[in-house]
This record gives C-alpha cells, sequence and structure tokens, in this order.
C-alpha cells in the first residue's frame, strides 16, 4: 500500500515515524542499546552510561541520534523517559529491561549478549 492508496501525504508518514520513538528513519543494529536521558536518569548518571557504551562499541557519543556499529551489531540511542525513574539510571536491550545500571552492569550486559549471539552461531 503507498500514500496515495492510504490517502496520506509523505509528511504524514514523516510525522509518525519521527513523533513515535520505536520507529525509525534507518535501520538499527541488531541489538538495540536505548540509553534513558531524562531527569531522574540524567541525575543518576545515564551520560556518563550513553558515553561508556558508545567509547566501549567504538561509537561517538557526541553525534546526535542513534549511532550504529559498523558491523551492524550494536546501536546506541539516547531516548525520553522509560518509565523507572526511581531506579535510574535505566536502559533497554531491544526489549529487555534494565535498572540501576552501572558501568560495569553495562558491561555485562554486552558480553552476555554477544555471548548469546555466539551460541546461536
Ligand atoms: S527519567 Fe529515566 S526512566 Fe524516567
Amino acid at each position: 500500500m503507498d500514500c496515495e492508496q492510504a490517502e496520506l501525504q509523505p509528511i504524514n508518514i514523516y510525522e509518525l515515524v519521527t513523533f513515535y520513538p520505536m520507529f525509525h528513519q534507518r535501520p538499527t543494529g541488531t541489538h538495540h542499546l536505548r540509553v534513558c536521558r531524562t531527569l531522574s536518569c540524567a541525575l543518576g548518571g545515564s551520560y556518563t552510561l550513553h558515553a561508556h557504551l558508545c567509547k566501549k562499541l567504538g561509537l561517538d557519543a557526541h553525534a546526535h541520534g542513534a549511532q550504529t556499529t559498523e558491523d551492524g551489531e550494536f546501536t546506541v540511542e539516547f531516548v525520553e523517559c522509560l518509565a523507572s525513574c526511581g531506579t535510574a539510571p535505566v536502559m533497554m536491550c531491544n526489549d529487555k529491561f534494565y535498572e540501576g545500571v552501572s558501568e560495569v552492569k553495562a558491561d555485562e550486559i554486552v558480553a552476555k549478549v554477544l555471548e548469546a549471539a555466539e551460541m546461536r552461531e
């Protein structure tokens, strides 16, 4: 179905894709790491956590928007409140939710994901 058949203009699709954070304009990595950057998490260290993940995966923490590794394995992205402000900082890896994420815990999450991917190969 195209825009004409759906009686929509391309701007309507663009508005939809840019409003909802679960839609993306570009493909994401196999493992999508979403780090909350809203106030409670920012105060709890999410900017440090995001920078740590980017550095660990060879990504630019200061670049705008989602960053994806060259091999397409990981995307790291800041997102807005994930509704668990009392357990900041929080992040998601695909559909899994993690609370109180330290740099050590983030490393464990990445290692676990890589280990699971190796086992599938
Ligand atoms: S501020 Fe991070 S979950 Fe609400």
